[in-house]
């Protein structure tokens, strides 16, 4: 995703109050006063009890995403004499509410660090049902992933094999590994780009697969399961994923003849719409053109059709959040062709960064109302002292949008809680699910204490200004193992 990409201004909607299905968690609507209602609470009800900024996630859709991927994934691969495991990737937002929702579903998880290993493990997830990647895992974290006994450790570089190996070794077991590589394959949104190299720090090239594989297998404490490729994020069809399947499929058929290879993981990346220009394919055909390259590519090589293995994590969390926010300050600023409403919130590029970062696109409604107000032009600014803290860009509001508005961004579920920082010293906003007509704190929110509290020069109730050598030091300072 680029991380400039100009400013697009949708086109002026006919009704700035309407919550485009697509876009906005299934179920979403009005009520009698205007007010958006989310898994059938309203939004002034959650910002009254739990303030704002606040990310809202909507349990049953998250649950109805989960198990739509996992059946749509798993019948393709079964109409090709296969199956599929799905595992939810943790990174788009992990606490122990979605490892449990996604394990009830039926979804298996995928972590990319400690901290993400301890909360799934945490929260109980089976850790035979846990795939452990990273480009740079420590040996610490390997060492915790093999005795937690995760049913996987994705190995990232050659240097990784024999950590993995000693590891395992080390502790009595023999540890199921993937090799990730890199296909060359790269793919955004609609378009992909076929390389015969990709200048990225993830994986393996393909062309040294079949020599790592063979020295996995030399391994006795390693189990070999199979070749594991992500091509990228927010891709809307098939075509990235098929090109991705059939270079892999040709060094699998070489690994497959010399000894048997069960999986092949064909990683995440399904896009889902955050504005109404974003238009998916859904995942039923997605599903079904992946598994009809596969089942080519397999008679093409002659080898049987292995088991297939896929990491959602933008498509099963993203659409099922919003982030309200209550508007602060209001400025129109003159452009070169008209006015634009700067409505200024109370979070920001600290609770969501995608758009500084990658130039995303969202959508924003006021949360509170509904207004006959003719649509004006805005751009949602956060709070922070930046002036690329913008959280959407460019859409319509109703143009009396007014301070003390409370506004909703749509389809936050993914990467917002997650890439979450405390610029300016922002407390990180709280998670509530909702779910028919009921509100819970998933995740608390930052106060201003949790910030004073790991300054080390600020005396805490009962700690005192704790030295560098005390236990609680060391721990507040991330000083485990993880
Ligand atoms: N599997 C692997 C190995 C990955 O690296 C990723 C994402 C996924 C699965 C899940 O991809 P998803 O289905 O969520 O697209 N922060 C960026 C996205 C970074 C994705 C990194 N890897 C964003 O906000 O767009």
């Amino acid at each position: 995703m680029a991380s400039s990409a100009p400013s697009v201004v949708p086109p002026a909607p006919a009704d700035p109050n309407a919550l485009a299905p697509a876009v906005w968690p299934e179920g979403a609507r009005r009520d009698e006063h205007g007010r958006l209602v989310v898994g059938g609470v309203d939004a002034e009800a959650l910002a009254a009890r739990f303030g704002t900024p606040l990310y809202v996630l909507d349990e049953r859709v998250v649950r109805e995403r989960a198990a739509r991927f996992r059946t749509a994934l798993d019948e393709a691969a079964r109409s090709i004499g296969s199956e599929a495991t799905v595992y939810y990737a943790g990174k788009a937002f992990l606490s122990a509410a979605i490892v449990r929702w996604v394990g009830e579903e039926g979804l298996s998880v995928d972590v990319c660090s400690g901290g993400e290993l301890a909360i799934a493990l945490a929260a109980g997830a089976d850790p035979a049902r846990i795939g452990f990647h990273g480009n740079n895992k420590s040996v610490a974290e390997i060492e915790r992933a093999v005795a937690a006994g995760v049913g996987a450790i994705i190995i990232d570089s050659e240097i990784e094999i024999e950590r993995v190996a000693h590891a395992a070794a080390a502790a009595g077991r023999v540890q199921r590994v993937r090799l990730r590589v890199n296909s060359g394959v790269h793919a955004s949104t609609h378009e992909f780009l076929a390389t015969a190299h990709e200048d990225q720090k993830f994986g393996v090239p393909l062309s040294r697969a079949v020599e790592f594989g063979t020295r996995i297998r030399a391994h006795a404490s390693l189990d070999f399961l199979g070749l594991h490729c992500h091509i990228g994020s927010q891709i809307f069809d098939s075509a990235g994923f098929a090109e991705s399947a059939e270079r892999l499929l040709a060094v699998h058929a070489e690994l497959a003849r010399l000894a048997p290879l069960p999986e092949l993981n064909l990683g995440g990346g399904f896009g889902i719409a955050y504005t109404e220009a974003d238009d998916p394919a859904p995942i039923e055909r997605i599903a079904a053109g992946i598994a009809r390259s596969v089942e080519a590519a397999c008679r093409v090589h002659d080898v049987p059709v292995p088991k297939l293995a896929f990491e959602p994590g933008r498509s099963i969390v993203g659409p099922a959040g919003i982030t309200l926010y209550t508007v602060g300050t209001i400025k129109p600023v003159p452009t070169d062709d008209g006015w634009r409403h700067y409505v200024s919130v109370d979070g920001g590029m600290s609770d969501n960064a995608r758009t500084a970062l990658y130039g995303a696109a969202y959508t924003v409604r006021i949360a509170s109302r509904a207004s006959d107000a003719p649509a004006a032009l805005v751009r949602v600014a956060g709070k922070h002292c930046e002036s690329g803290d913008i959280v959407v860009d460019a859409d319509w509001l109703p143009h009396d949008v007014a301070p003390g508005d409370l506004v909703a961004v749509a389809a936050t579920g993914a990467y917002c809680w997650s890439l979450a920082s405390n610029y300016n010293h922002q407390p990180r906003p709280a998670v509530v699910a909702v779910r028919d007509g009921e509100a819970r704190v998933i995740v608390r929110g930052e106060t201003e204490a949790d910030l004073l509290a790991r300054d080390a020069g600020i005396a805490a109730p009962g700690v005192g200004a704790a030295g560098p050598e005390t236990s609680d030091q060391a721990t507040a300072t991330g000083g485990t193992t993880a």
